[in-house]
């Protein structure tokens, strides 16, 4: 079980993170947040105030920004060189700019290499890795063990995407979080490279009406039972 390969996707506020993070961690595996290393990216841009509109400015600084992520479950962090980010990422103005930004080819093409380089990282020292995001089935990984695509109802996912923020210290209404969740959903489906699309042999998790302990009970069976 170790030694596998875990794809996760779904939409904005499906519950990737948490359900990721819970079977990494009880299975020993590595975990890999890939929505975070868009997010830090995009933070480095509004930093350095690049237009995220502006697609050849955003190009020409492919490598600037140094991006660091760990992939302990327990203490998952993203940092730009030696800073780590990981509550920056998380405010509105990094939201409301990332979907712009992980639409261009060539943002993706560079983040999906340090992507596989951390999986590679991960399995030479013996661990397996659990990767979530929207491509991760389809593009990132298209040979990953087990794939799973994560669903829940958005006014379910909107309650617990508030709720998360709240719980960060930021306050933003359900009613406004659901058209956000919207919003980005809509841009994330339809880009034409690597829209968010559930992988032919994805196992669906509906997650609208289980709590998290369930859910992840459910993923955890399916990467055991694979490892036999
Ligand atoms: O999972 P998240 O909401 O933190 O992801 C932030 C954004 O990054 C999301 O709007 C879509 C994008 N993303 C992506 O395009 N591909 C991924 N593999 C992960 C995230």
């Amino acid at each position: 079980m170790t030694a596998l390969t875990v794809a996760i996707d779904g939409s904005a506020g499906s519950g990737k993170s948490s359900v990721s993070r819970g079977v990494a961690a009880r299975l020993g595996m590595r975990y890999l947040d890939t929505g975070a290393m868009y997010r830090a990216f995009t933070l480095w841009l509004l930093r350095n105030d690049i237009d995220v509109a502006d697609v050849p400015a955003v190009v020409a600084h492919l490598e600037g920004p140094d991006i660091v992520t760990t992939t302990d479950p327990e203490a998952p962090a993203v940092a730009l060189a030696t800073e780590d980010v990981s509550l920056e990422i998380r405010s509105p103005a990094v939201t409301a700019a990332v979907s712009a930004v992980s639409a261009i080819p060539q943002v993706r093409r560079r983040l999906v290499e340090l992507q596989r380089q951390a999986v590679r990282d991960a399995l030479a020292s013996g661990r397996g890795i659990i990767v979530e995001g929207r491509d991760i089935g389809t593009v990132v990984l298209p040979d990953a063990d087990v794939k799973v695509f994560l669903m829940a109802d958005p006014a379910v996912r909107a309650q617990r995407r508030a709720a998360e923020d709240t719980a960060r210290g930021q306050q933003v209404g359900v009613a406004e979080t659901q058209a956000d969740l919207a919003r980005r959903d809509a841009a994330d489906s339809d880009r034409t490279v690597s829209p968010l699309t559930q992988a032919d042999d994805a196992v669906v998790v509906d997650a609208t009406y289980a709590d998290l302990e369930s859910v992840i009970a459910t993923v955890q069976a399916l990467v055991v039972e694979r490892s036999r």
